[in-house]
């Protein structure tokens, strides 16, 4: 798409020359950084981009969102280019009276070569050039700290009030309201804590995926009324790479109440009799609801094709009740395996919200091993 105004070599004005005071081969990328508006094929990279930078959100579908902006008659999307790569973006659009700011990104690996400066230098030309007088943008609740950069590249902080209505039904329920949790101790960290909360309303139309083809033989066992010590010696050992901490917490007359309450069923799967996983399915809530309470995999067995196995076995499992659940739900944060997220969408599994949470590092408290 381009917009009006805007001419073809536009990216040309907007490519960095080499600094020969440049060091880093970082600083390097970031300075030969091509900038130009976005073309077909570049969809893939600007998400994956987005992604990374924590820019999407369930209730927007950062495709959807591209393919607004391009049919929309005065917006653009600029992107820096490092060769094939999206490492940068800025949308922009002008609405008649102020120009708004959207998905400014940059690559990681480029933070603070001043790449952000540059690809909103390009953002804010175009606008000008639309005769756009005053540009804004918003900073989420839970993205404070950005102001900081916005403030360095000539931004001010003007005392309004957003509101929003949404004008179609939003595709999940939008809940972005920081859960601040304070330690009793100020000098515990807290961590920025990003829970999805996904449901599955029917059962997959997928057949059962296959066993997977394992050295030895994988076994898949449900534990009746497991000792608490063999309980926690699955849950930590999974777990703790990944800040499980709220069973940490529990001590054994919590957790035994749990395990061996005859409607939360713990299965165990073995690869020649040695535990590579678990997954626990809480039907507390049936007829209502199902919940897949904690699904994952011992670290020394990731990365096997275990995984998707085990989920699609325990979805299958917890819809083969009669009756079935009306729906099923799990849920997952930020400090849980990066493709946990993705792994329960091809499940079948949909987000319905989302919420940001302030959680005292447990590592620091004590409650998981550091
Ligand atoms: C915000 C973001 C685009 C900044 O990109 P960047 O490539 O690091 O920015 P630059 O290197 O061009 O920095 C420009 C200036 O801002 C300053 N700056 C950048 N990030 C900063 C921060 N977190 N705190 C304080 N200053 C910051 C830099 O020091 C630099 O100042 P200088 O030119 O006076 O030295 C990048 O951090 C990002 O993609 N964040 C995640 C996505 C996001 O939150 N986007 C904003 C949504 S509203």
């Amino acid at each position: 798409m381009t917009g009006p105004g805007l001419n073809g070599d536009y990216g040309k004005n907007f490519r960095s020359k080499p600094d020969r005071r440049a060091t880093s081969k970082i600083e390097q990328m970031s300075l030969e950084m091509e900038i130009r508006p976005i073309r077909d094929g570049d969809e893939e990279g600007i998400v994956a981009l987005w992604a990374a930078c924590d820019l999407v959100r369930p209730w927007n579908d950062p495709t959807a969102d591209i393919a607004l902006a391009r049919r929309a008659p005065a917006s653009e999307i600029f992107v820096g280019m490092d060769g094939d790569d999206v490492v940068a973006s800025a949308m922009c659009g002008f609405d008649g009276h102020r120009g708004w700011l959207y998905y400014v990104a940059t690559h990681p690996d480029l933070r603070g070569t001043g790449a952000g400066r540059k690809i909103l230098s390009a953002a804010e030309a175009w606008l000008a050039e639309q005769d756009c007088p005053k540009v804004e943008l918003i900073i989420r609740g839970s993205n404070k700290p950005v102001a900081a950069f916005y403030e360095a590249v000539g931004y001010t902080h003007e005392d309004r009030i957003l509101m929003a209505k949404w004008l179609v039904e939003p595709p999940v329920a939008q809940t972005e309201t920081p859960v601040e949790v304070t330690p009793a101790d100020p000098t515990v960290p807290l961590l920025d804590v990003t829970v999805t909360f996904l449901e599955m309303t029917s059962r997959p139309t997928a057949p059962p995926r296959p066993i997977p083809v394992t050295g030895s033989p994988l076994s898949l066992v449900r534990l009746h009324r497991p000792t608490v010590g063999y309980y926690r010696y699955i849950q930590h050992t999974v777990g703790d790479p990944w800040l499980w901490y709220e069973r940490r917490k529990m001590n054994d007359e919590q957790i035994h109440a749990i395990i061996t309450d005859e409607d939360v069923e713990i299965y165990v799967l073995s690869e020649g009799g040695v535990p590579a996983g678990f997954v626990e399915l809480d039907f507390r809530d049936m007829p209502d609801e199902a919940d897949i309470a904690y699904f994952g995999l011992m670290p020394d067995f990731i990365g096997k094709g275990l995984g998707p196995y085990l989920l699609d076995w325990a979805v299958h499992c917890a819809w083969d009740r009669d009756p079935a659940p009306k729906r099923l739900t799990v849920n997952t944060c930020t400090l849980d395996h990066p493709s946990a997220l993705g792994a329960y969408q091809k499940a079948g599994f949909t987000p319905y919200a989302r919420e940001l949470n302030k959680v005292p590092d447990p590592r620091a408290l004590g409650v998981i091993p550091g």
